[in-house]
């Protein structure tokens, strides 16, 4: 999967080539091209942002070099499709289902703002806005870091165990159940006798309980929208009964 990113700051990146992502781009199972909006300048130096229409404090992203850079990546690409994501704290939640829908892409186009703020036209360049969460970072490129990875890391061949992306947390809409490893007693926590039991359906139903207690505990509204088997209901029940 290609991953383009639109940015001034095109070094923040380089954290790409670290760890699995950067076995991913050597694999060729992902690639990621960043270009600056700074190289579409008109001036000689290479202006990106100006005053405010209507006046105020603080500087506007002109929308020129970013739909110069827009332009160069579809003309790079050939003309083949992409899907252009705006990263922005006016956007839409990010969650694990847009990272499911974007690893289905052949490209993405993530387009970082910065600053305070870019101009409104920039905006009629993306299919989408999407939002790392209710807080302001100085600009969008940690945001799309993030993006990078949820998505990269549901793509074959990325994760070494492919099993590790299915039970995780929010994969099935809950949160993931308790993990541990050794030693048994640790500082006086010893592991639940369940997992040391050898019954396989026991430890299952350990662990589905475990992340439905999980789930209501710390974040009860993912469980409205999760899909919950009769097993499952029961399971909430002996969780109500004994709390
Ligand atoms: N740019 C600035 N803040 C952001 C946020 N919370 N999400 C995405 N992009 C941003």
């Amino acid at each position: 999967m290609r991953f383009e990113v639109i940015t001034l700051f095109p070094e923040l990146f380089e954290v790409l080539d670290l760890g699995l992502l950067g076995k991913a781009k050597d694999a060729g199972a992902i690639e990621v091209t960043t270009i600056t909006p700074r190289h579409f300048a008109q001036d000689k130096h290479r202006t990106v942002d100006d005053a405010p229409y209507g006046g105020g404090s603080g500087m506007v992203l002109m929308p020129g070099p970013f739909a110069a850079a827009i332009d160069h990546l579809d003309t790079e690409r050939g003309g083949a499709p992409t899907h252009r994501v705006l990263l922005t704290p006016q956007g839409a939640p990010f969650s694990q289902s847009h990272a499911h829908r974007f690893s289905k892409l052949e490209t993405l186009t993530l387009v970082c703002g910065r600053y305070e703020g870019f101009d409104e036209r920039i905006r009629s360049f993306v299919d989408e806005e999407v939002s790392l969460g209710d807080f302001v970072l100085l600009g969008g490129e940690t945001a799309a870091l993030a993006v990078i990875e949820a998505t990269a890391r549901l793509l074959p061949g990325v994760l070494g165990n492919q099993d590790s992306a299915a039970d995780e947390s929010h994969a099935d809409g809950l949160l993931e159940y308790p993990q541990y490893t050794r030693p048994e007693v640790f500082r006086g926590r010893a592991v639940p006798d369940v997992l040391r039991s050898g019954n396989h359906a026991a430890i299952a139903r350990w662990r589905r309980k475990e992340s439905l207690r999980r789930t209501l505990e710390r974040r009860p509204e993912l469980l409205e929208g999760a899909e919950l088997s009769e097993e499952d209901r029961v399971l909430l029940d002996e969780i109500a009964s004994e709390t």
